[in-house]
Parts: C-alpha cells; sequence; structure tokens
C-alpha cells in the first residue's frame, strides 16, 4: 500500500470517538480512535470524528488556547502571502510570522493550510512577476515548509467577479494567451498561469517527496446556481478548469464568505455542487467559512445558526469532503466584523460561544451521513507528473454550462446489489456518480451495466474498470472497492460527452 493510501485510510477511519491526530511522514492525519462515546465538546474533536478536520484562520497575535482547543487545522490569513513572504525575484523574506504559525501547529497537532502562492491581490513585490519567477517562488515556498504544510493554496481567486465565468484579466492572468482565440487557455499552444503554476508546483512536491497536496481556491463557487437559480458560471468555469488540470490538482478550495451578495448566497444546491466536484477524485474544503448575521437584510436562510448548520452538513454528506476552516475566531476580529460572521463574541482571548458555534458542533457531532456519504475508504488520488510535463488538453465544454442534478434508480433484479445513478448534466456533457449497494449479504465483487443514449460517448471513468464508452457500458468493481458490506455502499463515476438522462443501471454481485 503506497503511503498515500495508508494516509488516506487513516484519514477516512470510520467515525470512532477520541480522536487523535497523527503525523504521517511530516505531515499530519486525522484518526479516530477508541470505543464509542458520548458527543464531543470541542470542534476539533467532534470533527475528527467524523473524519474531516475543522480548522481556523489566525496570526501569530490571535493564538490564544482556544486555537488549539477548539480547531485541528489553521490558515496563516496573512503571513504566508506573497506581500509577507517573497521578494520580487521569487525569493522569500519575512517567514518569522508563518515558523510561528507552523510551529504552533505542528506542536497542537494541527494541519497548516499554506495560503497562497499564485493571488493577484496582496502580491508585494511579487506583483507582475512573469512565470519563471514565479515557478521560483513556488518552488522556495513549498521547499521551506515541505511536509509540515499538508495543503497548499497554489492558485487563489482566479475567476472574475459578477458570475462571468471568465478568468481575472489582471495579472497574474495578464501571462495568459489564448493562442487559437476559442475562449479558454486549455489548448496545447496557449499559456495558462493557473496550469503552468500547478506544473511547478506537483514538481516540487514530487521532487522533494513530500505529501502536501495541492489546491485551487475561490469564491462565489459554492454552489451549482446563485441567486433566482441562475447557473453558477464562475463555479462551471472552476469545475472546468479542475476537470482539465486533474493531473495537478489534488484539492479545492470552495472560500465560502456568504453574504448578501447574490453570488455569494448559500444555495439549496450547495451539496451537489461539493459532490460533482468530489467526483472528479479531488478533496474539497470549505477554506474561508464566515457567514453573514446581517438580520435586517438576512435574505440567505434562516439565521445564522441554521446557516452554518447546512454549510457543515452539506460538507458532512459528502465523504470527499475532508475539511472547514472559519476565517477568524470572533466576530470582532474578523475581516468582515460588520457582517458578524463567525463563531464567537468577544476579543483577545476572552470568548464566548454563539448559537452558531453550537449548531456546528451538534451537526459535526452527528458525523457523515445522508445520501453521498459511503462507509468504503475512498481511493487515494494522488496523480503522478511526469519530468516533461505537457499541458493537457481535455474536450472544451461550452462556458455557459448549467448543471442539473437528477438521480435515478434502477429496479435491482439480483438480491445481490443494487445501482442508482445521479447525474450532472450541462449542455453538451454530464458526470454521472453510480452508487453500488449491497443487498443483504455482503459482496466481493460487482458489475453494473447500463445503456447510454445514442449520442452519449464516456470519456473516462474512475473507481471502476470501464468496457465501452457508447451504447451498453459495463464498470467492474477495481481492487479496493469490490467488497461491500451488506447494506453499504460504494460510489463509482465516469464522465461524458452528449446527454445521459434516462439512465437505468443494472447491478450483478459476485
Ligand atoms: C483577508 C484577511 O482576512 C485580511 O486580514 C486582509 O486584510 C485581506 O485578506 N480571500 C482570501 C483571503 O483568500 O486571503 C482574504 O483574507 C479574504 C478573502
Amino acid at each position: 500500500m503506497s503511503s498515500t493510501l495508508r494516509q488516506r485510510k487513516r484519514f477516512t477511519s470510520i467515525a470512532l470517538p477520541t480522536a487523535v491526530l497523527l503525523v504521517v511522514g511530516g505531515a499530519a492525519a486525522i484518526q479516530s480512535v477508541g470505543p464509542a462515546a458520548a458527543a464531543e465538546t470541542t470542534l476539533r474533536a467532534a470533527a475528527a470524528n467524523a473524519g474531516l478536520f475543522f480548522g481556523v484562520a489566525a496570526s501569530p497575535g490571535r493564538l490564544s488556547s482556544i486555537v488549539a482547543q477548539e480547531f485541528n487545522q489553521l490558515t496563516p490569513e496573512n503571513d504566508m502571502k506573497p506581500a509577507t513572504i517573497a521578494t520580487s525575484s521569487g525569493g522569500l523574506q519575512n517567514t518569522g510570522n508563518a515558523d510561528t504559525l507552523v510551529n504552533y501547529a505542528q506542536t497542537n497537532n494541527m494541519l497548516v493550510r499554506g495560503h497562497t502562492l499564485v493571488w493577484h491581490s496582496q502580491a508585494g513585490s511579487l506583483q507582475g512577476a512573469n512565470q519563471a519567477t514565479l515557478n521560483t517562488f513556488i518552488g522556495n515556498a513549498i521547499n521551506r515548509w515541505g511536509n509540515r504544510i499538508a495543503y497548499w493554496d497554489v492558485v487563489n481567486e482566479a475567476l472574475d467577479d459578477n458570475n462571468t465565468g471568465n478568468r481575472r484579466t489582471q495579472w497574474p492572468h495578464t501571462l495568459n494567451r489564448d493562442a487559437n482565440g476559442d475562449g479558454d487557455f486549455f489548448d496545447s499552444g496557449d499559456t495558462d498561469v493557473i496550469r503552468d503554476s500547478f506544473i511547478r508546483a506537483k514538481q516540487v512536491v514530487q521532487a522533494g517527496g513530500f505529501s502536501t497536496k495541492l489546491c485551487i481556491n475561490d469564491y462565489d463557487v459554492e454552489g451549482l446556481t446563485v441567486r433566482g437559480g441562475t447557473p453558477n458560471r464562475k463555479a462551471n468555469a472552476l469545475y472546468d478548469i479542475v476537470r482539465t488540470y486533474r493531473q495537478y490538482i489534488d484539492c479545492v478550495g470552495f472560500q465560502a464568505h456568504f453574504n448578501d451578495n447574490p453570488n455569494s448566497i448559500i444555495s439549496d444546491d450547495l451539496q451537489a455542487n461539493i459532490q460533482r466536484f468530489a467526483d472528479l477524485g479531488v478533496e474539497v474544503h470549505i477554506t474561508e467559512l464566515d457567514i453573514d448575521d446581517d438580520l435586517s437584510n438576512n435574505d440567505i436562510g434562516t439565521g445564522q445558526a441554521e446557516n452554518y448548520r447546512k454549510v457543515v452538513r452539506a460538507c458532512l454528506n459528502v465523504s470527499r469532503c475532508t475539511g472547514i476552516t472559519v476565517w477568524g475566531i470572533a466576530d470582532s476580529e474578523s475581516w468582515r466584523s460588520s457582517e458578524r460572521g463567525l463563531l464567537f463574541t468577544g476579543s483577545s482571548g476572552n470568548y464566548q460561544k454563539k448559537a452558531a458555534y453550537t449548531a456546528v458542533l451538534e451537526e459535526l457531532n452527528r458525523g457523515r451521513g445522508g445520501p453521498t456519504s459511503s462507509p468504503t475508504v475512498s481511493p487515494s488520488v494522488s496523480p503522478s507528473v511526469s519530468p516533461s510535463v505537457s499541458p493537457s488538453v481535455s474536450p472544451s465544454v461550452s462556458p455557459s454550462v448549467s448543471p442539473s442534478v437528477s438521480p435515478s434508480v434502477s429496479p435491482n433484479p439480483n438480491p445481490g446489489c443494487s445501482a442508482s445513478v445521479s447525474l450532472n448534466a450541462w449542455t453538451g456533457g454530464f458526470v454521472a456518480t453510480v452508487r453500488v449497494t449491497a443487498g443483504s449479504a455482503p459482496i466481493n465483487g460487482w458489475n453494473v451495466r447500463l445503456t447510454l443514449p445514442s449520442g452519449a460517448t464516456v470519456t473516462n471513468a474512475w473507481n471502476a474498470n470501464r468496457s465501452g464508452n457508447t451504447g451498453a457500458v459495463q464498470f467492474t468493481n477495481v481492487s479496493y472497492n469490490g467488497r461491500v458490506n451488506a447494506g453499504q455502499s460504494t460510489e463509482f463515476g465516469f464522465q461524458g460527452t452528449g446527454t445521459a438522462t434516462g439512465l437505468s443501471p443494472v447491478c450483478t454481485a459476485s
């Protein structure tokens, strides 16, 4: 078993209380041990039982005891940004505060998210740098902390505001070049700062033998739709980027700064959106959570505590949603203090829990569940990069994707197992997630057959062996997901072009 797989197995241990944080090859992983017990009383313990981290953004001046008590992941709020640590030639400077935070995290068994390497904002003297200089900085930063950083936000906020679905136009995106003018930067002749920065980061991680995972992070990408049911084009654009550059991208961060902006609301399809990214095989994180509590103008839900509950539940219900981070401890110390968006009141180490805190703790203590969680161990997906990395080109998707989710359940002719399919569809393409559920006895293997409508073609599949790509196609288990206990489920997925409505998967157990 690869060390990554071992790490993943530990990370996804089934919920058992008394959580501990392990250090695996220098990087930490959350594990649960011990017999079933009463509900946990801290966010970090409750989260660890459910197999995810619960973190906070902090700076050295805010490291009061509550940080290590309540949280098992830490993101430097400002101290790892290029404005602080980068020189104009891509070297490192002023790393003292970042070191303080990393050391604190390590002492207190907390994961660290490095934030951030390539960003149009807070770029300091790196502002305007070319790709070569960005690459130098990426190498220096990743190598400095190595495995002490579990996740790096390699690219932050690459996409434009106002739900255009376009890349930003300011630096570093001025480095982009759309060679054939087809409106994207995915083609082999194109230049793409996202792709090139991830390729560099992946090379550095592999050369160093680090387990650090590489993430892309953005805001207003949380739901499939924005206010009024309009498709979330920014989320769709992010999805296309992750799918296209999947071999370099390990994780996706939804910032989740929820407020009254029509594109920043908590929509009912948050979970479905998390799920479609998870179905690409990446981890999904809620990275900068705060929820506006402006009740005089609160059109985002039923009150802050319930909104927090909703977001935490959406993550818990997707097994590859592996962490939630709040963007600060207390309202008064938040970057958006007027929104009172966090879990505590008070200040300077003297903090009081809000109703939102209690809601989050309760929800974490309920653990995973719901329609999309799986008790089986997810495979570790750690893409490798060949030394001569070339841009990956995948079939392009129309920029105005409008996903829809339409579950369908097949009849079950075989008592051994059943299969159901959920579809995320957009104009010209789809991702299908198939859930295989064992009957009243355990099974050791499965086979799922389905017939695609004409015009639909499978382009890739994960967590299954596939034969055929049009018409009648068949999927069988891979080595790690054939064994399914009675009544339990496992999932595989496939992606395709065309339309795939009305699928009726038929499962046969072996
Ligand atoms: C914010 C910090 O919280 C503030 O202290 C700072 O003044 C500006 O940046 N998206 C991000 C974070 O990725 O880095 C930002 O953090 C908030 C929005």
